[in-house]
């Protein structure tokens, strides 16, 4: 690769601190681990993305394939300043969320896929997502919009969102801004999960990131709809 070229088709890059991973017991008692991983994870995480490319429902089509297109472009160091988090249940993937920054006031959130439905993992790993941004990236207010009628009701209903002018990164649609404010009013009713993460755990967590088949994730995805939309 020439470096010298590389170097001027990377964008600057912006120093974030390490957000300390946590777990969440969940209603059926499952343990999700939600923790940051970087570029290495990409490839990995790309398997379980792909499948929902194909699958209109809930738009998991549309929010798939703009997730894929981000973490690919932040692999191949083409987009500035994202993080990603995910959440796993034993080890097994079961949801991504990732933001980018767009200054050290201001955050774009960008995605959250939930592949295992019906336990709020999505709404957790969103949570998770406005806790690094503010509390440990220390910023003014994340941009926020929705792709699908379950993230509206999920992000602007369940935060009470300020709708601002302008354009979200995502497609121009209308940006709704968590402000630190309203951040900490939610708090205590939205953002769950306990640190440290036992040790038996983290490990399991990390020493491998499990990526459930492709037949697997549409039928979490679809669940029992699956037959007739397909
Ligand atoms: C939006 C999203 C992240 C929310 O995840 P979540 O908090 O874990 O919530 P779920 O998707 O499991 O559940 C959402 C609703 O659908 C219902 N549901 C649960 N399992 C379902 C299934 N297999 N099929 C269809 N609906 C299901 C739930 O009962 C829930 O109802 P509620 O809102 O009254 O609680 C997730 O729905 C998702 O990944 N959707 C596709 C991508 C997307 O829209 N992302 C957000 C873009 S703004």
């Amino acid at each position: 690769m020439d470096m010298e070229l590389e170097a001027y088709l990377r964008p600057p890059e912006m120093d974030m601190p390490p957000y300390p991973a946590k777990v969440i017991t969940l209603a059926t008692g499952g343990k999700l681990v939600v923790r940051q991983v970087n570029r290495d994870a990409v490839p990995r995480l790309l398997q379980a993305v792909r499948p929902t490319l194909e699958v209109p429902r809930d738009y998991y089509d549309i929010v798939g394939v703009r997730l894929y297109a981000e973490l690919l472009g932040w692999y191949r160091y083409r987009v500035r300043d994202e993080f990603c988090l995910i959440g796993q249940i034993d080890g097994l993937l079961v949801g991504i969320v990732n933001t980018r920054a767009y200054s050290p006031e201001v955050d774009i959130s960008l995605h959250t896929l939930a592949i295992e439905r019906g336990l709020r993992i999505g709404a957790h790993l969103f949570a998770a997502k406005m806790e690094y941004s503010i509390e440990y990236c220390g910023r003014e207010e994340v941009l926020i919009t929705a792709e699908s009628p379950i993230g509206f009701r999920r992000w602007m209903i369940e935060y009470d969102l300020e709708k601002r002018e302008g354009q979200h990164e995502l497609g121009g649609a209308t940006p709704y801004a968590l402000t630190r404010d309203l951040y900490y009013r939610n708090k205590e009713r939205l953002v769950a999960g306990e640190r440290p993460v036992p040790e038996e755990l983290m490990q399991v967590a990390e020493r491998e990131i499990i990526i459930a088949s492709e037949e697997d994730i549409l039928e979490k995805i679809l669940g029992a709809k699956r037959r007739i939309v397909q």
